[in-house]
């Protein structure tokens, strides 16, 4: 079984300030930094560090070097990264003294996918692989058409929220990835338990993972339903905690472990990642995740 995610790749330009900036106010940083990123490639570094076997789909721009080089550093297979002309995808990142963040994204290179790429990529896949998608790349509706078409188990991780996941046929999806600000656009409700009914009602073959900050996690399959703590710790910045959480989460989940323990491991090297700066470099490994004495 081999996991293929088909997600964008972003060079972060994140910017240390006091507070979010407010409409019409301008503001002085402290720092500058810039970090490998996107939902894509942090949930295959992620995944890759997690254990799993993961290869990466999706184009880098000119500029884009050092987002293939911290993918294959990690161990992720790199066979379908496509470079074209033009800017990577890119972002502007403000965190705060407290990790929050404010992301602004240009989509760049990772919006150019076409789809005789997209039918190159799937021909090395097979019925009982891996699908993972975040919503930063184009044509994902026929992405996961075809893909379902195969055969692959799609998991969806539809962030950011755009209207354009109106257009994917979301019934095809085996197990969402999603925080209450998605499960509320998908589903109008606004309490977890609502927003996991009517996922159930509407996607009654799909299992949901749903995040909820200090609140923890709820997976939902339709056998059970689990609940998980967050480890506490003091944020640095909060860039990727979710990615991190996906990529730990799946890898776990998919070597067999239960959900409750793929949970539980997930949210631990959720908890590390926002103790470090940066998206892609404060993933953990395994180990420093295995070996961590954070408690919930
Ligand atoms: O989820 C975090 C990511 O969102 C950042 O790395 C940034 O690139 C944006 O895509």
């Amino acid at each position: 079984m081999k996991i293929l995610n088909f997600g964008s790749m972003n060079i972060d330009n994140v910017y240390n300030v006091d507070h979010i900036i407010a409409p019409g106010e301008t503001e002085n940083s402290y720092s500058i930094a810039h970090h490998c990123g996107g939902k894509g490639l942090n949930q295959s570094i992620a995944l890759a560090k997690a254990g799993a076997p993961v290869w990466h789909a999706g184009q880098i721009g000119e500029d884009g070097k050092a987002l293939l080089d911290i993918l294959t550093e990690n161990g992720v297979h790199t066979d379908f990264i496509r470079k074209v002309d033009g800017h990577s995808g890119h972002t502007i990142i403000q965190v705060d003294k407290n990790g929050q963040n404010s992301i602004i994204l240009f989509g760049g290179a990772n919006r150019s996918i076409t789809r005789d790429f997209v039918d190159d990529v799937l021909s090395h896949f097979e019925k009982g692989d891996v699908l993972l998608l975040q919503n930063e790349i184009n044509e994902l509706p026929y992405i996961i058409e075809k893909a379902s078409e195969i055969g692959m188990r799609i998991f969806f991780n539809p962030s950011p929220y755009d209207n354009l996941i109106s257009e994917c046929d979301l019934s095809r999806v085996d197990m969402f990835f999603i925080n209450e600000v998605e499960g509320y656009q998908i589903t109008g409700k606004k309490e977890p338990d609502e927003i996991l009914a009517e996922l159930k009602n509407l996607y009654p073959n799909s299992s949901v993972l749903l995040t909820l900050g200090s609140e923890g996690s709820v997976c939902q399959t339709a056998d059970e339903t689990c609940r998980q703590n967050i480890y506490k710790v003091k944020p640095v910045d909060t860039t990727a905690a979710g990615d991190t959480y996906t990529g730990f989460f799946i890898a776990s989940f998919l070597e067999g472990r239960s959900i409750k323990e793929s949970m539980a491991l997930a949210s631990k090297a959720s908890a590390i990642s926002v103790t470090r700066e940066g998206a892609g470099p404060s993933i953990p490994t395994r180990k420093e995740v295995e070996d961590s004495t954070i408690t919930e």
